[in-house]
């Protein structure tokens, strides 16, 4: 990105952002949760109606593995990572892929970033694409954005090099289409999208069961959501926001609606979700006409001071943008939440140590060996 338009982005990242932050008053209300008692009762019939579809290549994959991973701090894609023995993160994907639909061959998009196509393609290349058709892997670019200090100044990586991160997860299907990749899903008649992150190591995908329940139960969207284990749990929750689809975060729930139970005391405001969603591909392809918000988040920006040094700054000293996935709900007309069990399909990987870490991945995966023996 030239300074220009780095200039030009800039600006209107920062009107977008300053639109999206005007005050409003939301109306927040329940969604409907597709419990796991009900899920399993219907288990046969969902995955039934999903296996159809699937074999009738009506599903596509999408992997957002465009992040920049910073948490971890792995200096090198994220699904790169020796997360399980030698296997990477992309591998215990792949096996997983594998598990659900044995050999059948869906298209597989993967989205990545200026910073981390590179490594990505000559990964999957080197590793033989898993196993999987190179025909059907289509990587394609998301969007950059420029970073800023805290007065709205450019930042600079190098010399006439604006610092630029990738614009959040939220673009995806305006980015795929921009790759040309809209021909791929018409020409295949995909009627439906899986888009998964790329550190939920135990996330399964292309699950029969998952689509089959979004197709019976007609909705447009759906998302894997894990039960939230105390009202204040750190993690994005399903709602519906001024009558239409939505994901808030716990501090944007006031207190008596974190708490709010229903008859048999359960949560109202229960289902966590994780990055695994199912989308109907012509609604989306609505979405890249829609005007996204965009957030603005103070980060850790390296940049090159006035005599040409590289800092690394040890605090936030400056703002990236993002447009976000869970924004993309509000253009849906409806959406369902699908319980999974927390400990077999949800092990993200953030940190390296603690909470959502290499660590706790490692002991799910093993719990999962132990359980399966596999
Ligand atoms: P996260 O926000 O958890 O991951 O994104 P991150 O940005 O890689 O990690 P940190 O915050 O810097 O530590 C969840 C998913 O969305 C993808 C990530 O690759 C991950 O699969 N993502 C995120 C993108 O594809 N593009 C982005 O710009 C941001």
């Amino acid at each position: 990105m030239t300074t220009e338009e780095a200039k030009e982005k800039l600006r209107e990242y920062m009107a977008l952002s300053q639109e999206s932050k005007k005050e409003v008053r939301n109306d927040l209300r329940p969604v409907k949760t597709l419990r796991l008692p009900e899920y399993e009762k219907n288990r046969d019939i969902y995955t039934k109606a999903g296996l159809d579809a699937i074999k009738r290549g009506k599903l596509a994959l999408l992997l957002l593995a465009g992040g920049m991973g910073t948490r971890l701090g792995f200096d090198g894609p994220k699904g790169t990572y020796p997360i399980d023995g030698d296997k990477s993160i992309f591998e215990c994907l792949s096996d997983n892929l594998r598990r659900d639909i044995g050999d059948i061959r869906l298209p597989f998009f993967i989205m990545t970033s200026d910073k981390n196509d590179e490594a990505t393609r000559a990964f999957f290349k080197e590793k033989n694409y898993f196993g999987y058709d190179p025909e059907l892997i289509y990587f394609f670019r998301q969007e950059m954005a420029p970073a800023c200090d805290f007065d709205g100044n450019l930042l600079f990586e190098g010399e006439d090099v604006p610092a630029t991160s990738p614009n959040g997860n939220g673009g995806f299907f305006t980015s795929l289409i921009k790759a040309g990749y809209g021909e791929v899903l018409k020409e295949r008649g995909v009627k439906w999208m899986n888009v998964f992150g790329v550190d939920n190591v135990l996330a399964r995908i292309a699950d029969p069961a998952f689509l089959g329940a979004v197709i019976a139960e007609k909705k447009s969207a759906a998302v894997k959501a894990v039960l939230k284990k105390d009202p204040a749990e750190n993690v994005g929750v399903v709602c519906e926001k001024n009558g239409h689809p939505s994901i808030v975060e716990y501090f944007e729930l006031d207190e008596s609606q974190a708490n709010q139970r229903d008859e048999n005391g359960e949560l109202l405001y229960c289902a966590g979700v994780t990055v695994n969603y199912l989308f109907d591909t012509s609604i989306l392809l609505r979405t890249v006409e829609q005007k996204m918000p965009v957030h603005k988040v103070k980060k850790k920006i390296p940049y090159i001071d006035q005599n040409g040094n590289l800092i690394k700054p040890s605090e936030p000293n400056g703002y990236k943008f993002e447009i976000l996935i869970t924004d993309i709900l509000q253009f849906f007309p409806d959406f369902l939440p699908v319980e999974v069990v927390r400990e077999k399909e949800f092990a993200p990987v953030k940190n390296l140590h603690g909470v959502d870490s290499v660590d706790t991945a490692r002991e799910l995966l093993k719990a999962r060996r132990d359980t399966d023996g596999d």
